[in-house]
């Protein structure tokens, strides 16, 4: 590996751009090859078998692009695939997930006392969050909900839907009450942070992995020395598995100068 290759990054759609967003300002000297795997998306309603198998398919992809440093940007393929990928990328490339700079943010605020996760149904019946917050903090509440209408509503950006109140219903459940904390637990749900802080008056913390996860991908490519230095910069390369003008569209506004997007058949 050396500090020339590029960043992966792939996520089932947007969400994961905005991740990519995040370690462009974070890394604005990385190159990054970004897979939005839109013919599956939701990954969060499908089997674990089959989130692994697309998984593969993709990381198989990026190693093939010489990626030094992969991103699980989708927190469905985090809780289900990441395991299974550590073994893959093994010596030949570095792997990220969206989990587990959040947990370790947790771990270490003290003030957090009732947390609430929302993410995919995929997600919250791995009780990955649960399971991991419990190590360290045991004396964290965690109450968990499965928010499965919200990754399609995101992509879909259609704000009449916004205004039925499907947002507000799941965060009135009962499951996830009186909480001081919430994990955005998909990383499409940071694109409505502000409809979930306006449904709490700002009294709720609201956690993403997105304040999180350039600082910890920028600390493993300085101790491992791949972190690129020079500013000629190179363009970052976007496919997907799904040509939409939809989505081309949305990459802009992550990435304001035009960005091309192909088409790759990689299943
Ligand atoms: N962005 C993905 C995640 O973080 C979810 C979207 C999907 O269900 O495909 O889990």
């Amino acid at each position: 590996m050396n500090s020339e290759q590029p960043i992966g990054i792939f996520d089932s759609g947007i969400g994961g751009l905005t991740i990519a967003a995040a370690i462009n300002e974070t890394l604005p000297n990385e190159q990054i090859i970004y897979f939005g795997d839109t013919q599956h998306l939701p990954y969060g309603d499908k089997s674990n078998k089959k989130i692994l198998f697309y998984s593969d398919r993709i990381v198989e992809f990026l190693l093939k692009k010489k990626c030094k440093a992969i991103i699980i940007a989708c927190n469905s393929a985090s809780a289900i695939a990441y395991d299974f990928l550590e073994k893959k990328t093994h010596k030949k490339s570095l792997l990220f997930n969206v989990i587990n700079p959040l947990i370790k943010y947790i771990e270490k605020d003290i003030n957090i006392k009732n947390i609430g996760i929302i993410g995919t149904n995929a997600t919250i019946s791995s009780n990955v969050y649960q399971k991991s917050i419990k190590l360290t903090r045991k004396d964290i509440n965690v109450k968990s909900l499965a928010t499965p209408l919200l990754a399609s509503l995101i992509e879909e950006n259609n704000q009449k839907l916004y205004q039925k109140g499907i947002v507000e219903t799941y965060l009135s459940d009962n499951t996830i009450k009186n909480i001081d904390t919430l994990v955005l637990g998909c990383t499409h749900y940071p694109l409505i942070e502000s409809i979930i802080s306006k449904y709490y008056n700002e009294n709720v913390k609201i956690l993403s992995s997105l304040n999180h996860i350039g600082n910890e991908v920028k600390q493993k490519l300085q101790q491992n020395k791949l972190l690129r230095f020079s500013q000629n910069k190179l363009k970052h390369n976007f496919y997907v598995s799904d040509y939409t003008s939809h989505f081309q569209q949305k990459t802009k506004l992550f990435f304001p100068s035009s960005i091309i997007l192909k088409e790759e058949n990689i299943f």
